[in-house]
């Protein structure tokens, strides 16, 4: 597939089929791509997590219970956190290695970070997988990031679920309103 069908045919898909999970193989051709974004100075700030099959509710459950001793959360986010990952069969959690002291390179990596991740999302819709984004809150909880053993000044950047497309395939509309531009072409 080339890289303008690709950029233009993927879409965000909230939903894929639940199984087959797929390869091992496959996965690390996406994550192989995302790491050949570019990143100033070349400090290649990426992490990933890959979780599959139990590894998906062991996080689920650990982020819950840390909102109920916290209560960062009530008992219906917390019930929905136990359930949220296996909504696909393989989540990847991109993380971004943080640098307090220096906000300008934490402000850059961050950006690298999300040109890795449409690296792995293009390459996925190369793959004929489907695959969605999510940040909000399971961002933002402590819970989240001690479970995957990051730094208090790291990131979690986003969630990435993937799989095969669902039945019937990924039917959303993909439209772009036209490119505002102001052109200074002598
Ligand atoms: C930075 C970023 C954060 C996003 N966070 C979420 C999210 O938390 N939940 C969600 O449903 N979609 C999220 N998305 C996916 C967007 O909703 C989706 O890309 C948008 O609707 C455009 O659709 P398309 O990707 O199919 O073109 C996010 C996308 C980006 C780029």
């Amino acid at each position: 597939m080339d890289v303008y069908t690709a950029i233009e045919t993927r879409r965000d898909s909230e939903t894929c089929a639940p199984e087959p999970r797929p390869p091992r193989e496959v996965i690390e051709r996406l994550i192989r791509a995302a790491t050949w974004a570019p990143s100033h100075r070349r400090t290649e700030p990426w992490r990933f997590t890959v979780l599959a099959g139990d590894a998906r509710s062991a996080m689920g459950n650990a982020v819950a219970d840390w909102m109920a001793a916290t209560g960062a959360a009530n008992e219906g986010q917390q019930a929905a956190t136990r359930v949220r990952l296996l909504r696909a069969p393989v989540v990847i959690v991109v993380t971004q290695v943080g640098t307090p002291e220096d906000a300008t390179r934490d402000r850059e990596d961050y950006a690298a970070c999300w040109c890795a991740i449409e690296n792995l999302l293009l390459a996925a819709q190369a793959e004929g997988l489907a695959a969605h984004t999510s940040t909000g809150v399971m961002t933002e909880f402590a819970g989240a990031k001690q479970y995957l053993g990051l730094e208090e000044q790291d990131h979690i950047v986003a969630y990435i679920y993937l799989g095969y497309p669902p039945e019937g395939g990924v039917t959303k509309e993909g439209t772009r309103r036209p490119a505002v531009v102001r052109w200074e072409w002598e």
